[in-house]
């Protein structure tokens, strides 16, 4: 039988054909398209093929069992831009000796030794968002923001961003929002691109090269990720990595490691502002914790985890995953042409109704430890799936719930009067206009 070509929405734009839509409301229109047309379907885009993939077993076909089929997606394009050619944008062989490299900086003992820096940077945090009197109408992101690009810079490499924290975060929410125009507007981008992204990624150089050139400066050789790659050697040539690669992984660890989490973070104090009972139960197990943190008594704070879990599902930081493909793949009776954007839409797995029970409903129950291994892994992929699977999943998991441990055990929080958070799916899922709280300090 002659393989079909994966079915089209119907709701097109004459010239940008379905793409068009996705350009804003994106998560609510590519939503509307996955229902209509799922499980794979195709959209028409004046540039290039496109196809979106969500059924589990097509997605563990991409992402696990042909992988070798598959690179990273056009969006990745953009995103080296900004990260070079660091551990999520390099491919083959380079990206397998570097994960080898990079890999031990997120070894059980390793994050041991992180959590009082995770601990220590949080507390001074919190004092330096000077609440000591009741404050409403603030809002978290930013604040997460900067206490994340703290924790990761200090353990990964040693090195305090105190100061410079504020302007680097600005400079990646700026990254972010262009980095989708690119992406949003290709054919704009084309005639009239402007490099304002490079002129930001110039200045965030400049913090980048800081780093390295005050390590070297001192002589002194520290057990973290930045000596690994100053000192790392090729097993063949036994040569070093050039600056530029030094600067690629620095860069990439940088904004994926405190970006999403950052996200999250924020994410998950909206749910349980929005959610009152659960931060009952949280309180509860704060009570009972006996300190002080370990790797391992960290992720015995069962409750905790299932909240930061759900969130990771209701607000998935990373809310897509793209690839395409080297050949041509059949999926199912359908067939997907050779050099195909593939989109993964981690969003949409997480709230479909055929895999979750009431997925707009916030029920951390879902991720209770005896119920949890019936969950698809290619239906819940926070941290995506398969060989290029997040390398900081449990550095994340382990910060998120140190931070929320510390957080709820400190504060009293309400969401503000009418404030609703709006989903703002950039590089990463934001909250358009943050998460705005009423807080004060117990
Ligand atoms: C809530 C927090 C996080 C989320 C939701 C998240 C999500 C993801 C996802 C979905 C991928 C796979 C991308 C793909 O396959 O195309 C990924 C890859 C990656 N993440 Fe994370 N991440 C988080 C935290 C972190 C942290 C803390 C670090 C570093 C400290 C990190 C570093 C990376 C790197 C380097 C890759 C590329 C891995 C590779 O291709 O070998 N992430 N992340």
């Amino acid at each position: 039988m002659k393989a079909l070509r994966a079915p089209q929405p119907k709701k097109k734009h004459w010239l940008f054909g379905n793409i068009y839509y996705l350009r804003s409301n994106t998560i609510e229109n590519l939503t509307a398209f996955c229902d209509e047309c799922g499980p794979i379907l195709s959209l028409s885009s004046p540039i290039n093929k496109v196809a979106v993939v969500c059924h589990p077993d097509y997605i563990k076909q991409i992402v696990q069992d042909n992988s070798s089929n598959y690179r990273k997606s056009l969006a990745y394009d953009i995103l080296s831009r900004l990260l070079g050619n660091g551990l999520l944008t390099s491919l083959g062989d380079e990206w397998k000796q570097n994960r080898k490299l990079i890999q031990p900086a997120f070894h059980k003992k390793k994050l041991d030794e992180f959590i009082q820096v995770i601990v220590d940077s949080t507390l001074t945090s919190f004092e330096n968002w000077n609440l000591n009197q009741s404050k409403k109408n603030f809002d978290v992101a930013p604040f997460f923001n900067e206490l994340a690009l703290d924790i990761i810079s200090k353990c990964m490499f040693g090195s305090q961003m105190e100061q410079d924290a504020k302007r680097i975060s600005e400079i990646i929410m700026q990254l972010n929002k262009l980095a989708i125009e690119r992406l949003n507007k290709p054919i704009t981008t084309l005639l009239f691109g402007n490099n304002k992204d490079l002129v930001l990624v110039q200045e965030l150089d400049t913090y980048i090269y800081k780093i390295m050139q005050e390590r070297r400066a001192t002589g002194i050789k520290k057990d973290d990720l930045l000596q690994m790659l100053l000192d790392a050697k090729d097993e063949e040539s036994g040569e070093g990595m050039s600056d530029k690669q030094i600067r690629d992984e620095i860069m990439t660890i940088f904004v994926a490691g405190h970006e999403t989490t950052a996200c999250a973070l924020t994410w998950a104090t909206y749910a349980l502002g929005k959610n009152k009972h659960v931060v009952e139960k949280l309180k509860q197990e704060i009570n009972s914790f006996e300190g002080p943190f370990t790797f391992d008594k960290v992720f015995s704070l069962t409750y905790f985890k299932m909240c930061v879990d759900e969130t990771l599902r209701m607000y998935p930081p990373a809310w897509s995953m793209g690839r395409r493909n080297y050949e041509s793949e059949n999926f199912g009776k359908y067939q997907v042409e050779a050099n195909t954007n593939i989109l993964i839409p981690i969003y949409y797995m997480h709230h479909h109704k055929d895999y979750w029970e009431n997925p707009e409903v916030f029920n951390p129950e879902r991720f209770h430890p005896s119920v949890r291994n019936q969950i698809n892994r290619f239906v819940y992929l926070p941290f995506g799936a398969g060989a290029r699977m997040c390398i900081g999943n449990h550095f994340a998991m382990m910060e998120m719930i140190v931070v929320l441990f510390l957080f709820v055990q400190k504060y009293n929080f309400d969401i503000s009067a009418n404030f609703e958070a709006t989903l703002d799916p950039l590089i990463t899922l934001h909250a358009k206009n943050g998460v705005q709280i009423d807080i004060q300090a117990n």
